[in-house]
């Protein structure tokens, strides 16, 4: 292990900030994963950052078997998936909380948010997806030629509703929304979803408006428009009549898709993503309803939203112990994916992706020790894989603000920029680990291979490029530090040898309760417990070499409980999924300082569904340096009396 960046110089003065120099912003005095002990009394602070645990399941008694036996087959195996990319896993980002997340002005974008980003794009070999919107979309206008105060993004709060609930804020944006997701797209390649508003489908100049602005300034990193947010809800939250049903959103959904074709500016017209219903309403009743042959020609893909469960205390309070059993088991992927299902292989047969545009563990902020855990990691893995072999080809994770337990990433909120880093996520891991599972050669097709069926703690995947398994992605749901809930897979292969050696990457915690000490091939994002990332892998990269036995062609690979493995059947596949330094490639951003502060207040309004509440300004100056990827800026002289910088001597590497 290289030293991890505890020990800080702290300098008076620094030269302009160098190409190889991370320059990190923060003075970490916490004493990182040790707080993570801290009592749920004892913390004040922001949701995000509560290092409160809770005790993990029991493990399951009598243990489950310690074998697992996983059979490949060389060329191919039934039920393999579409070929998926690395990038299937990425950001849901509110749209109200984007400007702090992804960045304030096109020239101020957030450092750390690059490097999250970048993560995904060196092993997946393509850009990472995000989609911008969620219920604050709904009410969102593009003023055309900027906003009044200079802002990029205003939110406009509406009160208290009669019936008690936070109204949703107004929000209004200006083009720089759109050039800042243009300069990511720039940098790390992202590819993006944008809402538009359909409260009122009347008045859809804006959304048209919104259309056109998109489309020309992101070009082909658009993937889609999204139509709608959850319009199976418009009834139950008064966005519509309380009886709107699939009719009334057909007819609303034709007035702007109609709107749209007749639009001289909007110049691609298959350009929508829709009907990202959530909760009430079936995808099938809506495919009934003749969705893809009525919007066959705005639609470019498929989308549904979902959280397998809520903590919105509508009808009772949850227990975060009691619900957490229901993450830690095949079941609970299986049971999510299962309602579309026969759906899918209708929405491909006309030609349109079907996505996940918005998950998480549950929404309404998600669940204290639940949604931060190593455990939600093990489980936005194994879901993402599910859906993958469902033949959906984006899952994406919703990121809001600081009053929320399930953010991937949240940046330090306003009265912290100074002082905080960034803070990761246990699911961000899940992100890793699930483009390193197809690696860069888009031809990754997904099996999974039923051994959930010898137990359901220990499910497992394979991937087949071209016909050979290439990789195996395995579960150990359980934790139990006393060895009795190892387990060995022993992987054989039909038709073929296995090798006389693989490589294995293990996801790794002490228990599925952990938040910050967690690893992926050794590395961690969270070099000081919470608030501590700038977006960068530390540690050595740790892939082990387990020898396979050739007399019996089988391969024996330990999984502790818990754990997650990526099994790499030849050097090509782990090639293929490991960032790759050299030809002028930048690893790594370069964080300089942050600047601005000031939080904003809160954004309870978006709530209900999924959404919380409202960053400070955690923004990182960035500038392109000439003729190479780093993104580097001095610092302002005026600032550096205010900071502490370290200083990491080594060369900023991503991995
Ligand atoms: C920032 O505000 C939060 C919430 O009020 C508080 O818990 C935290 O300690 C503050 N941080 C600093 C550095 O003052
Ligand atoms: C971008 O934001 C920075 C920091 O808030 C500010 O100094 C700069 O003037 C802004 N640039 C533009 C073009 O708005
Ligand atoms: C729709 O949203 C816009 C922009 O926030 C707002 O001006 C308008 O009043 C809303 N219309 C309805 C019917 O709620
Ligand atoms: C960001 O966009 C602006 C235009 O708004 C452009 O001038 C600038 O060069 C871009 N920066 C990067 C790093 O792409
Ligand atoms: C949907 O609601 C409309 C009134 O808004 C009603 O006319 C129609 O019958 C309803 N359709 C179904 C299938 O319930
Ligand atoms: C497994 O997960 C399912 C679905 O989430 C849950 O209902 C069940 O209780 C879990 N089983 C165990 C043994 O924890
Ligand atoms: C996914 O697509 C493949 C290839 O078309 C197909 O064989 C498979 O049955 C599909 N899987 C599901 C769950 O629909
Ligand atoms: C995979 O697809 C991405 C676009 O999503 C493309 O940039 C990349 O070159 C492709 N890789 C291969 C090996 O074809
Ligand atoms: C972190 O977890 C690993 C097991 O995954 C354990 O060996 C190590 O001692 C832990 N480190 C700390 C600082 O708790």
């Amino acid at each position: 292990m290289l030293p991890l960046p505890l020990s800080l110089l702290i300098l008076s003065l620094l030269p302009p900030a160098l190409a190889d120099v991370t320059i990190y912003t923060t003075l970490t005095t916490s004493a990182g994963s040790s707080a993570a002990t801290a009592s749920s009394a004892a913390y004040t602070g922001y949701a995000a950052f509560d290092p409160t645990t809770i005790a993990a399941p029991a493990p399951p008694s009598p243990p489950q078997p310690s074998t697992v036996p996983i059979a490949l087959y060389a060329g191919g195996m039934d039920t393999l998936s579409i070929p998926q990319k690395g990038n299937l896993l990425g950001f849901s980002v509110e749209l109200s909380v984007s400007d702090t997340i992804i960045g304030k002005n096109s020239s101020v974008l957030n450092v750390p948010f690059l490097n999250y980003l970048n993560n995904i794009r060196l092993r997946a070999g393509a850009g990472p997806i995000l989609r911008v919107g969620g219920n604050s979309q709904e009410t969102e206008t593009l003023f055309v030629s900027g906003l009044p105060d200079g802002a990029e993004l205003d939110k406009i709060n509406q009160g208290v509703g009669a019936d008690g609930v936070i109204n949703t804020p107004i929000i209004n944006f200006s083009p720089e929304l759109l050039y800042v997701l243009s300069n990511v797209s720039e940098l790390v390649n992202a590819q993006w979803y944008f809402g538009l508003a359909f409260n009122d489908t009347a008045a859809d100049e804006n959304a048209l408006l919104v259309a056109q602005w998109a489309q020309d300034v992101l070009g082909d990193n658009l993937l889609a428009l999204q139509l709608g947010n959850e319009p199976d809800l418009y009834g139950d939250h008064g966005k519509r009549d309380p009886s709107y049903n699939i009719s009334d959103y057909m007819t609303d959904f034709a007035k702007v898709e109609g709107d749209l074709m007749a639009a001289p500016g909007v110049e691609r017209k298959q350009t929508l993503v829709g009907p990202s219903i959530c909760c009430n309403w079936a995808i099938g009743d809506v495919l009934d309803a003749g969705y893809l042959t009525q919007f066959g020609s705005g639609l470019a893909q498929v989308s549904v939203q979902h959280y397998p469960a809520n903590n919105c205390k509508l009808s009772g309070v949850i227990d975060p112990e009691d619900i957490f059993p229901s993450y830690l088991n095949h079941s609970s992927a299986q049971a999510f994916v299962a309602p579309y299902l026969a759906a899918v292989p209708e929405i491909l047969a006309a030609g349109k992706p079907m996505v996940l545009l918005e998950t998480n563990t549950a929404s309404c902020g998600g669940f204290l020790g639940v949604s931060d855990s190593f455990g939600a990691t093990l489980w936005t893995i194994d879901l993402a894989l599910q859906l993958a072999w469902a033949n959906f080809t984006a899952v994406l994770l919703h990121t809001s603000g600081t009053s929320v337990y399930y953010n991937p990433v949240t940046p330090p909120p306003g009265n912290e920029t100074r002082t905080k880093q960034w803070n990761t996520g246990s699911t961000y891991y899940a992100m890793l680990a699930v483009a390193e599972t197809f690696g860069s050669s888009n031809v990754s097709q997904i099996v999974d291979l039923g051994t959930w069926e010898t137990s359901i703690y220990a499910p497992s995947y394979a991937i087949y490029e071209n016909g050979a398994p290439t990789r195996v992605a395995l579960f150990n749901f359980v934790s139990d530090p006393s060895g009795a809930n190892d387990y060995t897979a022993t992987i054989t292969l039909s038709g073929g040898s296995m090798p006389a050696s693989v490589n294995v990457r293990y996801l790794s915690a002490p228990s599925v309760s952990e938040k910050y000490n967690i690893t992926w091939a050794g590395q961690t994002l969270s070099p000081n417990g919470a608030q501590s990332s700038d977006g960068v892998l530390h540690g050595s990269l740790e892939t082990e070499q387990i020898a396979c036995d050739t007399t019996n062609n089988v391969c024996n690979i330990p999984m502790q409980a818990p754990s997650f493995a990526l099994v790499f059947l030849s050097q090509e596949a782990l090639q293929a999924s490991t960032p790759q330094s050299g030809g002028g490639e930048a690893l790594s951003f370069t964080p300089t300082a942050t600047v601005g502060g000031g939080a904003t207040g809160v954004d309870p309004g978006v709530l209900e569904t999924s959404n919380g509440g409202v960053l400070g300004d955690g923004s990182g100056s960035t500038s392109k340096e000439s003729g190479s990827r780093p993104v580097v800026v001095a610092l302002a002289p005026s600032a550096w009396g205010v900071l502490l910088l370290g200083v990491l001597g080594a060369l900023a590497v991503g991995w």
